[in-house]
């Protein structure tokens, strides 16, 4: 029977992958019900955030045919009352005898619970089918759960000796048109974007989603900004500046916070680094415990360094041009100081590597994440 669950459990994989671009901070879960003679009579995947979950929708499709049945689900079903009722208790009313789950779900008030529940209700309960595929399909949202920070991706486009931008300043364009699509897409999946007002001076850049994968157009943009230089007449802030963040060092001015405010910014206080700039944890505890579950960094080189430096970073996305610029003062993707050796350096693992149009792109996993 195994082979038969892992079939059906890479189906409910692919179904659970749909709702890629409009769940968080919710995981990604599908599910598909067969009846007591092992036939399809139901699938879902969870969609949106707030909306059905995956097993309440194929339990719907499959009605009165799922008594006796078995549910094959990615996540663990839920037993808290969340936007929606416990799936649990959906899972029941049907009569389903056997659920089969990929992983555990890591929000504490789940773990584990759902599947003793379902024990404990006589359902006979199969764990760990394609376990690990499971729990990285949801791993930006099993390390927020963990950790209580947001999973941090530094996306960067890069020549092909490590620089983003040349020496002046400019970075348009490094990579090709495809990569710069590739690179609006990761915006429709994470829940906010992180840049240093470096980046925001020298390109005075909008940061907003383009493709109109997410249901939502709107991306919260967070820029880290020690002594708020952000000028207000920036185009990051000519459209929805409410969904904007800047991070200051305390006791920031507070003339120019009171004007960001006043245009809706969010403006908050951290303290400083050794270098006098926006201390990066209480940055993200602050954007974790508000419900930013993943952020893509974009940039630049200090700010990629300070994020490396302090070992808060899980993946690296790379779009790397068939590009030189060559020059000590062209910004390197990573700037700062620099570690002292290779072993001090921080270690990846190529988790994904491809021709994209005449550039390449790189995912790397930061080694153990
Ligand atoms: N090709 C690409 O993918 C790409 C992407 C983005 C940017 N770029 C290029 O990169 C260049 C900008 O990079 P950059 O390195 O000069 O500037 P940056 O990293 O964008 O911003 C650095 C500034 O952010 C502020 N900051 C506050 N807290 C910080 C912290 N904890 N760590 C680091 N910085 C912090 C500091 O200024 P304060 O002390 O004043 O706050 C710092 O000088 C531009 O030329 C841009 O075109 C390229």
């Amino acid at each position: 029977m195994s082979a038969v669950w892992s079939t059906l459990m890479g189906e409910a994989l692919e179904l659970a992958s749909k709702g890629r671009y409009g769940v968080s901070p919710n995981p990604m879960v599908g599910a598909i019900v067969v009846d007591r003679d092992g036939l399809e009579v139901g699938r879902g995947y969870h969609e949106q955030c707030g909306g059905p979950h995956a097993e309440v929708v194929a339990l719907a499709q499959a009605g009165s045919r799922s008594a006796g049945g078995t549910l094959v689900v990615t996540l663990e079903p839920c037993v808290h009352h969340g936007r929606t009722p416990p799936c649990v208790d959906a899972v029941l009313a049907a009569g389903i005898a056997r659920v089969v789950v990929g992983s555990r779900d890591p929000n504490p008030l789940v773990n584990g619970h759902g599947v003793e529940t379902l024990r404990a209700a006589g359902v006979e309960v199969v764990e760990g089918v394609r376990g690990e595929e499971c729990e990285r399909l949801n791993r930006r949202f099993g390390h927020w759960m963990r950790s209580g920070l947001p999973f941090v991706t530094l996306k960067m486009a890069v020549t092909l000796d490590g620089k983003i931008a040349a020496r002046g300043g400019r970075s348009r364009w490094i990579t090709s048109e495809a990569s710069r699509r590739a690179g609006y897409a990761l915006r429709e999946e994470y829940d906010a974007i992180l840049v240093g007002i470096g980046t925001v001076m020298a390109d005075d850049p909008r940061l907003r989603r383009h493709l109109g994968l997410n249901p939502s157009p709107h991306i919260v943009r967070v820029v880290l900004d020690s002594e708020l230089r952000l000028p207000l007449t920036s185009q990051l802030l000519s459209q929805e500046p409410g969904d904007v963040i800047v991070f200051c060092r305390a006791p920031a001015a507070a003339d120019r916070g009171q004007e960001l405010e006043r245009i809706g910014v969010t403006v908050v206080e951290v303290g400083p680094d050794e270098r006098s700039r926006c201390e990066l944890w209480p940055v993200l505890r602050w954007l974790g415990s508000h419900g930013i579950s993943s952020l893509l960094v974009e940039g630049g080189g200090e700010v990629h360094w300070s994020f490396l430096r302090e070992h808060l970073v899980q993946q690296v996305h790379a779009f790397v041009a068939p590009l030189l610029l060559g020059g000590k003062e062209a910004t390197s993707a990573v700037g700062g100081l620099g570690f002292g050796s290779p072993q001090e350096g921080v270690r990846l693992v190529f988790e994904e590597v491809r021709r994209l149009g005449e550039d390449v792109e790189i995912i790397a996993g930061v080694a153990g994440v």
